[in-house]
């Protein structure tokens, strides 16, 4: 089973290989998003574009979606936590997340 670090709010869970990023971060009470959009977001449909999070190592998450692409144009760096399934070990920074 794999296990995902969130770096800055220092936690590290174990998941089901297949799940996806935004559940997990919710089902431990990380928020992917930042400020208004904790409250104004699209649910995980991949058409707000406000929960990006950095992934490292990046092949061990499914690639990147043409929402991402779209979203995320100018950060090939980053991805949209909701478009992500996890398949192994991973560290994710939130963009937002405790420091
Ligand atoms: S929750 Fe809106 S794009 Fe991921």
């Amino acid at each position: 089973m794999p296990t995902v670090t969130f770096q800055r709010e220092n936690k590290v869970v174990t998941v089901e290989e297949g799940e996806n990023l935004r559940y997990v971060a919710m089902e431990h009470g990380i928020s992917v998003y930042c400020h208004i959009f904790n409250l104004t977001n699209c649910h995980g449909n991949g058409l707000c574009g406000s929960d990006k999070v950095q992934i490292t190592p990046s092949n061990v998450v499914s690639p990147r979606t043409s929402l991402e692409n779209f979203h995320l144009k100018k950060r090939p760096d980053l991805r949209l936590s909701c478009q992500v399934v996890i398949h192994g070990d991973c560290t994710v920074v939130t963009q937002c997340g405790k420091k």
